[in-house]
């Protein structure tokens, strides 16, 4: 396959979003058990003193431009899929299965993933923004992001759009988990069961940890 095939057959795409989709994976990974900090419910010090080794260093910060690259390749790759998909199959099935066929979350990736694209473009004027504006997108003195989270978890409309924006990441990554696996290779009947095993529990207990982090702030279970 030539470079040119990689970001334009659809194979080659199906690659790229498995790569990048595992690269994310391992992104959320660190980044659930940074945040995780916070209930240590020590007034946020050992959080801070995570993000603000995050925030304060060449190497993750030359990192999170790679995780930003990372992301947009997947949401260009996957919008790419969906319309050729759409287009392949313009006249519906004379019999639609249903969920006998396959799961409505694996036919609703598009969908799923663009509400987490909304709920990221929230997200990152929550605490990115504020926090790269006011160190000048270079290295910098940092604003309070656990006072940030205490102020933003406040207001109910914003926990609920967390918890919606957690779950459409919890079924997104209920199909995605698995189809990255298998598009990079690992398929065959003895690690079928059990990537399938492991994909469904991190889809659950990552978006999970997820949510009861706003949930946490809101009803004072941290301080
Ligand atoms: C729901 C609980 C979450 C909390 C409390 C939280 C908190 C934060 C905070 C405080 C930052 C700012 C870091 C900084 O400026 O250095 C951040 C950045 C970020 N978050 Fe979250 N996050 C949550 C969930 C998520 C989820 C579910 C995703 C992905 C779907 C996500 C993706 C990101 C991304 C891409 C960044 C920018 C990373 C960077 O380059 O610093 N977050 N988050």
């Amino acid at each position: 396959m030539t470079w040119k095939q990689v970001f334009t057959s659809s194979v080659g795409r199906k690659l790229v979003m498995g790569l990048t989709g595992v690269f994310l994976i391992l992104f959320l990974i660190v980044h659930a058990g940074l945040n995780a900090c916070i209930w240590a419910n020590d007034g946020g010090e050992m959080f801070l003193k995570g993000a603000h080794f995050m925030g304060n260093n060449w190497v993750p910060r030359i990192l999170e431009l790679g995780l930003f690259a990372g992301i947009l390749l997947h949401i260009v790759q996957g919008f790419m899929l969906e319309a050729a998909n759409r287009r392949k199959r313009s006249v519906g099935y004379a019999v639609t299965y249903g969920n006998k066929g396959s799961k409505w979350y694996s036919r609703s990736m598009g969908l799923l993933g663009t509400l987490i694209l909304l709920f990221l473009i929230m997200h990152l004027s929550h605490f990115w923004y504020p926090n790269r504006s006011h160190q000048g997108f270079l290295l910098g003195e940092e604003i309070n992001l656990y006072q940030q989270m205490k102020e933003v978890f406040s207001e109910t409309w914003v926990v609920v759009a967390y918890v919606l924006g957690c779950i459409s990441l919890g079924y997104h990554l209920a199909h995605g988990f698995q189809s990255a696996f298998r598009t990079l290779g690992v398929h065959n009947k003895r690690y079928n069961a059990m990537l399938t095993r492991i994909g469904i529990g991190f889809s659950i207990l990552v978006p999970l940890a997820f949510a009861l982090m706003p949930l946490s702030f809101y009803f004072g279970w941290i301080h």
